[in-house]
């Protein structure tokens, strides 16, 4: 069976390149030349562990194909991916401009039985829309529509696309369904599990999964922030309820709210669709508002925080003009460049509208996190960032910041402040090194308490 996938982005890529690497055939194709270029020198356009390795091995095959060319590797294809964006468009809806237009060059291009499988992620009828698309565009044209979300998280993409939980298929017809079989072989021989639906309901469950993760997120945070009222610690919180086998230990780690390029705008997306369909989703229309309100208020908390170490005057209004806060982590999360929606994009804008001087340094964001705040100033190192910082403000849980010498940095800065956003470090050892340690759903500790815990 001869690939085809339409956009190498974080899925399309992966897709592809993982494909590959079980035995087919695939050509990637993306309207992107540089993109294209670079991969066909096997330079890889993100960052994703391990995907590099795979990628050459294909290459090296003769297996693994770039090209801009879409439709001479339609044409030759027995089956072809849609794995294009589908962002947020400005009124909230899943903009389907690229799945459409993808659509409509395919169609052109169709050779013989074709088996398309939409991997973007789109709302409720849109497989359908695409068949009439292509079905319009060209009449003769023989192809089945398949819904195929993807459950792949950054980072750990690589692993995810090759041990998935389950995969999930949308078809309509017997002859699409046996193709998904075989093409699927080598995971079901693996004990994976395939749910075959329809349509509509293959299209709701990629969906509903982001809506039911988000609101795991939503919730801890907001448990986080009741413990900080109350006196609690959502860390103990978090594991008892994480030893429920009924809900589960993942995603119950307090942050900055939930970001990247899925969870955001799936979320609007879905009340969206569910307010058209005159079938509020109240939940999920709450977690969106819960989670929006979680990082403008920790953006606010910010200057409260260093005001309490600073012993400025808060009266409602901290001036952090002049003040060097370093931010370490731009990306929406450890292990991948990605910064859309990531909390950075929403908090150090804040803190600049509030005269800080942010200098940040992220081990892969940098560059991508530019595009979205320009005059972003970054720093070659945890050590350069930090120096002569008023604070520390931690917004990504990469691996080398767990292992920050606090001791060896804290001399080189104006005041011992550090703001943790994703509860990295010990309270007491932070509180030991004369750190003042702020973290989310932790009571700040004081010297007595220190003391006492010692003693
Ligand atoms: N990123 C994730 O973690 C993730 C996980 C699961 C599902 N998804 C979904 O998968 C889809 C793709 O997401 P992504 O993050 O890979 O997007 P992306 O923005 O990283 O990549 C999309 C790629 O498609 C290319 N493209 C657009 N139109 C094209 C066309 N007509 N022909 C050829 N190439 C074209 C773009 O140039 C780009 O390289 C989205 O619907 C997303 O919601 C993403």
């Amino acid at each position: 069976m001869k690939i085809t996938v339409i956009g190498t982005g974080y899925v399309g890529l992966v897709t592809g390149v993982c494909l590959c690497d079980i035995g087919f055939d695939v050509t990637c194709v993306d309207v992107d030349d540089k993109k294209i270029d670079n991969l066909n020198l096997g330079e890889i356009p993100i960052y994703e562990p391990g995907l590099g390795k795979v990628l050459a091995r294909g290459q090296e095959r003769g297996q693994l194909h770039f090209t801009t060319d879409l439709p001479v590797s339609v044409a030759q294809a027995d089956i072809v991916f849609i794995a294009v964006g589908t962002p947020q468009g400005d009124d909230g809806r899943s903009d389907l401009s690229y799945v459409e237009t993808a659509a409509r060059q395919i169609a052109c291009s169709l050779e013989g039985q074709t088996l398309i499988i939409v991997k973007s992620t789109v709302p409720v009828g849109t497989c359908t829309r695409i068949e009439r698309i292509i079905a319009r565009q060209n009449p003769d044209a023989e192809f089945s529509v398949v819904s195929n979300p993807e459950f792949l998280r950054e980072g750990s993409a690589v692993r995810d696309f090759k041990r998935p939980d389950r995969i999930v298929v949308g078809v309509r017809d017997a002859q699409a369904r046996a193709t998904m079989e075989q093409l699927y072989a080598s995971f079901t021989d693996d004990g994976v599990a395939i749910v075959f639906t329809t349509l509509e309901t293959s299209e709701l469950i990629k969906y509903s999964a982001n809506a039911f993760l988000a609101t795991k997120v939503a919730f801890i945070n907001e448990m986080a922030n009741l413990c900080d009222s109350v006196g609690a610690d959502v860390e103990a919180l978090s594991e008892a309820l994480g030893l429920d086998e009924r809900i589960g230990k993942a995603f119950l780690k307090p942050g900055p709210g939930y970001g990247g390029s899925c969870f955001p705008k799936d979320t609007l997306a879905l009340t969206i669709q569910a307010q058209e369909a005159d079938c509020p989703v109240h939940i999920v229309e709450s977690v969106v508002a819960s989670n929006s309100f979680h990082i403008r208020r920790l953006g606010k908390r910010i200057a409260e925080f260093c005001a309490r170490s600073w012993h400025d005057q808060c009266n409602g209004n901290i001036d952090l003009s002049g003040k060097k806060i370093a931010v370490l982590g731009l990306a929406f999360k450890a292990n991948t460049d990605d910064i859309r929606s990531a909390a950075s994009t929403v908090i150090i804008p804040l803190l600049q509208k509030q005269g800080a001087n942010i200098v940040a340094y992220d081990p892969q964001a940098m560059e991508t996190a530019k595009t979205a705040i320009p005059d972003l100033e970054t720093a070659a190192s945890v050590i350069a960032a930090t120096r002569d910082a008023d604070a520390v403000l931690m917004l990504t849980e990469w691996e080398e910041f767990r292992d920050i010498d606090w001791a060896s940095l804290v001399p080189a800065m104006r005041s011992p402040v550090v703001i943790d956003f994703r509860n990295l470090y010990n309270r007491y050892k932070m509180a030991e090194q004369g750190i003042d340690y702020y973290s989310l759903g932790r009571p700040a500790i004081n010297g007595e308490q220190i003391a006492a815990q010692s003693g």
